[in-house]
């Protein structure tokens, strides 16, 4: 069943919950008073008639007196013990057969339903025992058709059902007024998703007016949602292009080299040799290209690490070994305090590093050192080289992906320039900070923040 087809049963549904009931109410409340006034007006002549019998003597004289009594379908009588009728006035025959006459020594009224020619009728029937002293002793009895109550009834009844059909009416009409406006924004939002499913290009809505309900904040929170898809997509087609950019130039070297020693095979054992060397340096280049990408790809779908205490001190002391029987370069280590420990995931904080020791390695020939601090927010490392250095107008870029200051220089030392792009993402992910300062010729500085 469809949302607004829903909606439109549900508040006709609870409409009719709550009139029913209170026309009922209305209804039988309607029916007590009026009753009650007909039940005191009937009262009061009996009062007045108890009060006239007094001053009659013949009982052609009470026949006259009760008949001014007399309404249009009503009987008057005076009962005796045994329930023995002694003296009956009425206008209506049929009626004053119907009801059973009874004797009473206390008063009191009652409503009877009879079977009338139209239908079902109320009776009202009040009975007064006739106090002594009196000339006549008995008790008096008084019935009459409430005629006009049985119209009024049918109107009443008329009415509530009236408004009752009226107001279910109107509740169906609201209701598929307000479906409609709860569930235009979601079927304009269904709408741009079978497009979006149908074309694969993520689009927004386009908000109409500004509510400021939950619908408008789905739509833009919708909207938003898309937007990041459409930055996350154009990402990856620019990752995509830089990247088959990228292992072009080392294909290409491959393909030429490789055509050469097909066509001339090893006759020239010189330039076989460095056709070889090079077809393998290119082809650990791709490999390690390969490697990063695959590194990068991890690091930007997976937004979780796994944070422990790490000691900052012993992770540099354990690096610093390895890359030494590497590289044989002389690295410092210069620390204000022993242990440093922050909370952080070891595996990419040491990744970082490395990326830095690799990037101090490549780019000077002098020694490197590496400062550690610790204050009472953050820890700081700072790996410091006395390189080429970076100039200044190159800083700001050098964090993107595949940024290079100096291509031809970067092909000699095998860089892709992903390094720094990881080593910003991975500080983002511990919520810290990476700064560069350098000097050209002088050296550079890398200064990693991260909150203690
Ligand atoms: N310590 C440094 N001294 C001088 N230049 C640097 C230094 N660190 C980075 N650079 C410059 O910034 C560029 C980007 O560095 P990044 O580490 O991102 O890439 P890469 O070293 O070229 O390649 P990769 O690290 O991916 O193997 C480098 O190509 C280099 O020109
Ligand atoms: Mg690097």
């Amino acid at each position: 069943m469809k949302i607004t087809t829903k909606i439109n049963l549900i508040t006709t549904a609870w409409m009719l919950c709550i009139m029913i009931p209170i026309n009922v109410v209305v209804f039988i409340l309607f029916m007590k008073t009026t009753i009650n006034m007909e039940e005191d007006m009937q009262n009061q002549k009996a009062a007045d008639i108890i009060k006239d019998l007094d001053t009659l003597s013949s009982s052609s004289d009470m026949e006259k007196k009760l008949k001014d009594y007399l309404t249009f379908h009503s009987y008057i009588r005076i009962m005796q013990p045994k329930n023995r009728v002694i003296f009956e006035v009425t206008n209506d025959r049929l009626l004053s057969k119907k009801m059973k006459g009874k004797y009473t020594e206390n008063p009191y009224a009652e409503t009877h339903l009879i079977t009338a020619e139209n239908g079902e009728e109320e009776v009202l029937v009040t009975r007064f025992p006739i106090p002594k002293g009196n000339q006549l002793s008995g008790s008096l009895e008084i019935g009459e058709r409430l005629i006009g109550l049985e119209a009024r009834k049918e109107l009443l009844r008329a009415i509530l059902g009236f408004c009752t059909v009226l107001g279910a009416s109107i509740s169906l009409l609201g209701g598929r007024w307000l479906a409609n406006l709860i569930m235009r924004p979601i079927s304009n939002m269904i709408h741009t998703m079978e497009e979006i499913e149908k074309s694969g290009v993520p689009k927004g809505i386009t908000i109409q007016n500004q509510t400021k309900d939950e619908l408008q904040t789905m739509a833009s929170t919708f909207n938003r949602m898309i937007e990041k898809l459409q930055v996350n997509m154009e990402r990856q087609k620019q990752f995509v292009s830089d990247a088959s950019h990228e292992l072009k130039t080392p294909l290409t070297v491959i393909k030429s080299y490789a055509n050469f020693l097909k066509r001339h095979g090893l006759e020239d054992k010189e330039m076989a040799e460095e056709a070889i060397q090079a077809i393998h340096a290119e082809a650990t280049r791709i490999q390690k290209m390969t490697e990063t990408f695959l590194d990068l790809a991890a690091l930007e779908n997976e937004n979780i690490i796994e944070l422990k205490e790490v000691n900052l001190v012993v992770l540099c002391q354990t690096i610093f070994k390895q890359l030494k029987d590497v590289y044989r370069r002389e690295i410092t280590l210069f620390s204000t305090e022993s242990p440093i420990i922050i909370q952080a995931d070891e595996l990419k904080i040491k990744q970082v590093i490395i990326i830095l020791l690799d990037n101090a390695i490549k780019y000077s020939h002098g020694r490197i050192e590496v400062f550690l601090e610790m204050n009472q927010q953050q820890a700081i490392v700072r790996v410091k080289d006395y390189g080429i250095g970076i100039p200044q107008e190159e800083i700001d870029h050098i964090f993107e992906r595949f940024y290079r200051v100096d291509k031809a220089r970067s092909r000699e030392t095998g860089g892709t320039g992903l390094g720094l792009h990881i080593a910003k993402s991975i500080m983002k992910l511990h919520k810290g900070e990476i700064e560069i300062e350098s000097k050209v010729g002088l050296g550079t500085t890398v200064k990693l923040i991260l909150p203690a």
